[in-house]
């Protein structure tokens, strides 16, 4: 096996719930006491496991809190996809909501979300989940997909997973 193997994800081969495991089971296997290479191959499992899944992500990766602005912002971190924008404040957008109210946001719609920050005007859903860490939010997991209501429940379940995963790291 090598490195890419975990990316590896034939179409059509696992369900939903197996494929989102995977990503939890792939991301502990790859854990190093670093967050860069952490959340850099984390942005690729999620990339190729979501596409697995003929879930048409077009955005998945992280933002970060910024320390330097005193945990009011947040600064992008480690992704797969188009360049996006650097800086969210905190309860501003779909993002700084998840990071401000450490709530899971999850959009079937970004167009009815209030405030909603279109880094690309093609994305159609998102869900912004908050890696928090004794009380406060360190940064949010941010996937998007070009489709209407492209996450569930289930997504928001494993995500969640994920998330706490990685705050070890952060
Ligand atoms: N749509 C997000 C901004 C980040 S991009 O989707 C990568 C938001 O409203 O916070």
């Amino acid at each position: 096996m090598v490195h890419a193997d975990y990316s590896n994800l034939k179409k059509g081969d696992f369900s939903k719930t197996e494929t989102l495991q995977h990503i939890l089971d792939s991301y502990s296997a790859l854990e190093t006491d670093n967050w860069v290479a952490n959340l850099s191959n984390c942005s690729s499992l999620l990339w190729h496991a979501y596409h697995s899944l003929n879930i048409n992500v077009n955005w998945t990766g992280f933002y970060l809190t910024n320390d330097k602005k005193q945990g009011t912002e947040l600064i992008l971190g480690p992704f797969q996809g188009k360049v996006a924008c650097q800086e969210i404040q905190f309860g501003k957008g779909v993002c700084g909501t998840a990071a401000s109210s450490r709530l899971t946001q999850l959009v079937p719609n970004v167009e009815e979300f209030p405030g909603h920050i279109a880094c690309d005007g093609e994305t159609k859903s998102e869900i912004v989940v908050p890696i928090v860490k004794d009380g406060e939010t360190r940064g949010v997991i941010d996937l998007d997909c070009l489709d209407l209501e492209g996450f569930d429940e289930v997504d928001q379940e494993y995500l969640e997973k994920l998330a706490e995963l990685i705050s070890k790291c952060l």
